[in-house]
């Protein structure tokens, strides 16, 4: 009867007892027997039968797109990591703990997964979470900022106008599939929906989506389970129209215009050499942002190019009316010096045609001067002249079809190809 009394009261008391002491994490800890000098909990994967695999849950969404870098071919987003697994040497019950369900523990402490991304190509430099956080039935996560520099292959064919999508491969490095398995947490319309809120920045891109993937991937016999989280992201193209096709165009429109210029002294070929160098500068500008490796030709290079080549040809062609001018007025002059005649009807339009347009210099003053007595002496000439019929006038006559004709082609051709740029860009 005593002994009976003693021990209600004994189970009394250590009730009391344990009702009133204060609860503190390091009471779950040391129940657990968790500490630095307890390797347990992190030498080996935590289950009690080795045949049964860890799942592992996890979770990635951006947070913000730092650099896309078409040159090297390299992604650099910002995301969010969260993971849980199972880690079946802990349990206690929060009943006996004042209702802790969870605290978080340094790192250090407990097992880890290998998790790793393969195409990240440089150590992350951000800061780290130095916690993972327990729950009494054994659930571990885990939560990480990452700032993931990896390789992706790029398709540049639309630039500036080109969507990219990018894939980070999740995967542990040494447990296999029947040790490790991976779950997606959320699902592609989740993650994408949630990137959507978290986005911090996003600069010349544009989120479009996220979607996630399950992917085996097996060497030599083994097989490893990996998530393949896809990026895709739209370029923002204002900054490179800008940049590059506006001026181009508008290299493109002066070169036009500069068909409108006298063929005098060469004025004109030099303002077209200007142009065409105006153009190979920014040339350089595109050699400085596409890669070098890029296997079908970008769009963009296609548009450079094909201007430059116009206005080459261009260039071509005022050289080439320069010379049949040149030639008529060389052998006008030695058909004067041989012939007593003036100067014939075509050949005074020629000449007049180029000097009104160069008025400036007093030489061209002169020139005029010259001219005026030229025409006076013409009213006699051409009664005498059919016109047309000079053979030394032909080269003239002949600049001036080139020219027309060429200014016509040259424009058609421009604005086809100009329209055809825009089907495929757009398209
Ligand atoms: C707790 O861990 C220490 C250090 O590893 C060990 O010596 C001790 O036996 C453990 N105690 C229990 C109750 O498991
Ligand atoms: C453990 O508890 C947490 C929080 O109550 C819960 O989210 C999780 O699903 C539980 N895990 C298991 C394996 O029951
Ligand atoms: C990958 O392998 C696991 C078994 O380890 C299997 O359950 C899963 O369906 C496989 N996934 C794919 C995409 O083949």
């Amino acid at each position: 009867m005593i002994r009976a009394l003693v021990f209600i009261s004994v189970l009394l008391s250590s009730d009391l007892v344990q009702l009133k002491s204060p609860c503190s994490y390091q009471d779950v800890l040391d129940h657990l027997n968790l500490s630095k000098s307890n390797e347990v909990y992190k030498l080996s994967r935590p289950v009690l039968d080795h045949t049964r695999p860890t799942h592992i849950q996890l979770s990635v969404v951006l947070y913000s797109i730092l650099a896309v870098i078409e040159k090297t071919q390299t992604f650099i987003p910002f995301v969010w990591a969260g993971m849980s697994w199972t880690n079946e040497r802990i349990h206690w019950e929060p009943d006996q703990f004042c209702g802790i369900t969870h605290f978080a523990v340094p790192r250090e402490l407990l097992w880890e997964p290998d998790l790793f991304i393969y195409e990240m190509t440089e150590k992350d430099s951000s800061p780290k979470n130095p916690y993972l956080v327990v729950f009494h039935n054994g659930t571990v996560t885990s939560e990480e900022e990452i700032k993931v520099v990896a390789t992706c292959k790029m398709d540049l064919h639309k630039f500036p106008f080109d969507t990219q999508q990018c894939n980070l491969t999740l995967g542990s490095a040494m447990h296999t599939a029947d040790e490790v398995h991976l779950r997606p947490l959320l699902n592609s319309s989740r993650v994408t929906e949630f990137s959507r809120e978290l986005l911090l920045t996003q600069g010349e891109w544009e989120f479009v989506s996220l979607s996630v993937d399950n992917y085996n991937f097996s060497f030599s016999g083994l097989m490893w389970e990996t998530l393949v989280y896809t990026f895709t992201v739209k370029r923002r193209p204002l900054l490179h129209v800008l940049n590059l096709l506006v001026p181009i165009l508008f290299f493109l429109v002066l070169d036009v215009a500069s068909f409108f210029i006298s063929d005098f002294r060469g004025e004109k070929l030099g303002f077209k050499v200007t142009v065409l160098l105006a153009v190979s500068v920014l040339l350089l500008i595109l050699n400085e942002i596409l890669p070098s490796t890029s296997s079908d030709t970008p769009l963009i290079a296609t548009y450079c190019i094909v201007i430059f080549a116009m206005m080459l040809l261009s260039v071509l062609e005022t050289i080439l009316v320069t010379f049949l001018m040149d030639r008529n007025d060389s052998s006008l002059k030695m058909a004067d010096s041989g012939n007593e005649s003036g100067p014939t009807q075509h050949e005074l339009l020629c000449v007049s045609e180029e000097s009104n347009h160069s008025l400036k210099s007093s030489e061209s003053q002169i020139l005029v001067l010259i001219l005026d007595q030229i025409r006076e002496l013409r009213g006699s000439v051409s009664a005498h002249v059919t016109p047309g019929g000079d053979p030394h006038v032909h080269g003239c006559v002949w600049a001036k079809r080139i020219n027309g004709v060429f200014v016509s082609l040259y424009v058609l051709t421009a604005a086809l190809f100009l329209g055809l740029m825009f089907m495929q860009w757009v398209v």
